[in-house]
């Protein structure tokens, strides 16, 4: 029994247990439906008091029913059975009330909320809108412009924010539990409140939110469930309750079929799916509480960071003191960044300053479990690092590189134990992409996968396990794709079309930004190295390395594939010149590139590099292909990644 009926005096007390999210399956529907019908029925019972076992109130829909034809009752019945209730309901959040979560709560007349909580309606971001009421009721609530700004996004607010808009009646103490019996004893004599969906509209301004609808749509980049909130927002607006109830339905499954939706469904599946490593099953999880960094650069002194602000020790290795102090430097500036934000407390800001600690004395990691090296990009200083970090560190402490291409097989030979040796390779900035490979190199053992993988689901990041090759599953795609983005501007393209059409498509950012922001350096070294056994009939177009002789590393030197003024990006004619001159000196004669054209090679490209990597199996399934490059590369989560996009859509 997932829904359960006690008694406090004549407070019938309704507990969802359904665990581990209290999600609103079948099962929940029903229940909720059958102690409504209870408590409609026991004349002794003068209000209700609605709450969930466990860590969380329900945290949404169900997502084992997705894609399966729906049965009754239907959410928007039981909320709506709720809503007629004719004693009054009161809702007792903590923890999360998401999506149906949150559905359900504004079918209740009251909302009293555990400060903690966090309060929401995330549809949009699984390509949908909330299907259940949400976009009549909570509009009616909160108000037209806070409704719209937290359904377009789906981003959850917190319960303080939430009392202040009117979506909670009231914020309980630490007893969550006694604070709603209280409160639904000192209401059940009152008269009911009007049901929301029958309430009037809080006054609000047409001109700001039509202009906030215009911004929403316009940064919606093709995106359709952001857009169609709007729609489900103006149809509140100007329809009465019961027709915005019946559009809001209609809309809802629109998108359910959309593929969009699909895609989305597909990502949220796919990261949940993709740090289940088969061969740690059976590995115990490693307990960790101090990590060992080398290199304070862009790469280490973000990692420090993210490791830091997950609790942490770290101690920060530097080649001297004055690389050292630039690496300390780095680190604070990204935590002081996280106190303004208020993302961390003064006394958490301290307790990390204290637990962070800066040497050149490699034995300074005598204690770490774990070291994650982030040098420069060189096979010969990595091999160097390694052994010294064989003699400074506990024989049981796992050493990971942070290598962007480097044979990590290769590096583990530096170490008496290679089985300890592993790749963790985080994103730039690492502090804020989710993404983390976990490369594993042949011999690699179980407890150093598994301590690889804790480390990452402690910093909150995606983990995907990748096997070794040259760039790992990210890296060697986008080295694959730049390749053919490359042979499209020497045979006519320009980087400025490459990059709109990617914009266009969805991407956060075309190749040859991304190429300035990441530093065109890096991939220059790589290419450096490989190119004595470059296969001399591929291919090579040699542009991107006369930018960088050229010195146009990017962003960082303020000119690479574009022109930097003031953080501004303009297209620089010197090296729109030296495509031309490349283009003639090779007896090309240039050719147009529509947006269609170039996406079309693109992807083909991905998709054609994804299917190799896992026939080697680098990537253990096509769904970690996908996580990678839509958290890593900005491929748009609403297409799903190249492997299901081409799986969906063939002559994509
Ligand atoms: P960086 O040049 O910003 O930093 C490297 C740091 O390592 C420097 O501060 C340098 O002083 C230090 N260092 C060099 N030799 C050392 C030694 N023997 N002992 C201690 N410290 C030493 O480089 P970045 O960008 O941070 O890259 C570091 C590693 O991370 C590279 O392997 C790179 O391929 C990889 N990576 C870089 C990404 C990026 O976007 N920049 C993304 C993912 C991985």
């Amino acid at each position: 029994m997932c829904v359960s009926v006690t008694f406090e005096g004549h407070i019938a007390i309704v507990t969802i247990d359904n665990p581990p999210v209290n999600a609103a399956s079948h099962a929940v529907r029903c229940g909720l439906i059958d102690a409504l019908a209870q408590t409609e029925a026991d004349a002794a019972i003068i209000a209700v008091v609605l709450l969930c076992a466990g860590r969380t109130f329900v945290a949404g829909a169900d997502v084992r029913e997705f894609g399966k034809p729906p049965v009754e009752p239907h959410l928007s019945d039981v909320v709506a059975a709720l809503e007629m209730a004719t004693k009054p309901w009161v809702a007792a959040i903590h923890g999360m009330a998401l999506g149906g979560g949150l559905e359900i709560a504004m079918g209740c007349h009251y909302r009293i909320s555990d400060p903690t909580a966090k309060l929401g309606l995330p549809e949009v971001k699984l390509g949908l809108i909330p299907g259940a009421g949400g976009t009549v009721r909570l509009p009616r609530l909160v108000g037209a412009s806070m409704a719209l700004d937290m359904m377009a996004k789906g981003k959850p607010v917190t319960a303080v924010a939430a009392h202040t808009g009117g979506l909670v009646d009231e914020l309980s103490g630490a007893d969550l539990r006694g604070a709603a019996i209280k409160f639904a004893l000192e209401h059940a004599d009152m008269r009911l409140p009007v049901a929301v969906s029958l309430r009037a509209m809080p006054q609000f301004d047409h001109d700001a939110l039509s202009h906030e609808m215009s911004i929403i749509k316009s940064k919606a980049c093709g995106q359709n469930s952001p857009v169609t909130v709007c729609e489900a927002v103006s149809n509140t607006i100007n329809m009465p309750a019961l027709d915005a109830l019946k559009a809001e339905r209609e809309l809802f499954l629109r998108l359910k079929n959309d593929p969009q939706s699909l895609a989305l469904r597909h990502i949220f599946f796919a990261e949940r799916a993709s740090g289940k490593i088969p061969a740690i099953a059976n590995t115990p999880t490693p307990s960790l509480d101090s990590v060992g960094i080398i290199g304070g650069g862009t790469m280490g002194a973000g990692i420090a960071a993210t490791c830091l602000l997950s609790g942490l020790s770290v101690t920060m290795i530097e080649r001297d003191a004055d690389a050292l102090s630039s690496g300390h430097s780095r680190v604070m500036d990204i935590l002081s960044g996280s106190l303004k934000r208020g993302l961390i407390s003064t006394d958490k800001y301290k307790t990390i300053q204290a637990a962070f600690v800066c040497s050149t004395d490699y034995a300074a990691l005598g204690d770490v479990g774990l070291v994650i090296e982030a040098v420069f990009e060189s096979m010969e200083v990595k091999e160097a690092v390694f052994k010294s970090l064989d003699n400074a560190t506990k024989p049981d402490a796992i050493l990971a590189s942070n290598t962007s291409y480097l044979d990590i097989g290769q590096i583990s030979k530096s170490v008496n134990d290679p089985s300890r040796v592993i790749g963790l390779h985080f994103f730039s900035p690492a502090h804020i992409m989710k993404l983390l490979e976990m490369v594993t190199p042949n011999g690699a053992s179980p407890h150093a996968i598994a301590t690889g993988v804790a480390l990452g689901r402690r910093l909150g990041k995606i983990v995907v396990p990748s096997g070794v090759c040259d760039g790992f599953i990210g890296n060697r795609i986008m080295s694959a794709y730049r390749r053919s983005c490359e042979n499209m501007i020497e045979d006519g393209a320009m980087p400025s079309d490459v990059d709109a059409a990617m914009r266009n498509f969805g991407f956060a950012m075309g190749i040859f930004e991304m190429q300035d922001l990441a530093g065109n350096d890096i991939s220059w070294a790589m290419r450096k190295r490989l190119a004595a056994t470059r296969n001399p009939s591929i291919r090579y177009v040699d542009i991107a390395d006369k930018l960088c002789e050229l010195g146009r590393f990017g962003r960082k030197s303020g000119r690479g594939w574009y022109r930097y003024v003031d953080d501004k990006t303009h297209v620089d004619p010197e090296v729109s010149a030296l495509i031309l001159s490349e283009s003639s000196r090779k007896g090309i004669a240039r050719r147009y590139f529509s947006h269609e054209e170039i996406i079309s090679e693109i992807i083909d490209v991905m998709h054609s590099v994804g299917t190799q990597i896992l026939k080697e199996g680098i990537a253990a399934q096509a769904s970690d292909i996908d996580v990678v490059m839509v958290n890593g590369f900005g491929f748009p989560r609403w297409r799903g990644g190249p492997m299901f996009l081409k799986s969906s859509n063939p002559t994509q």
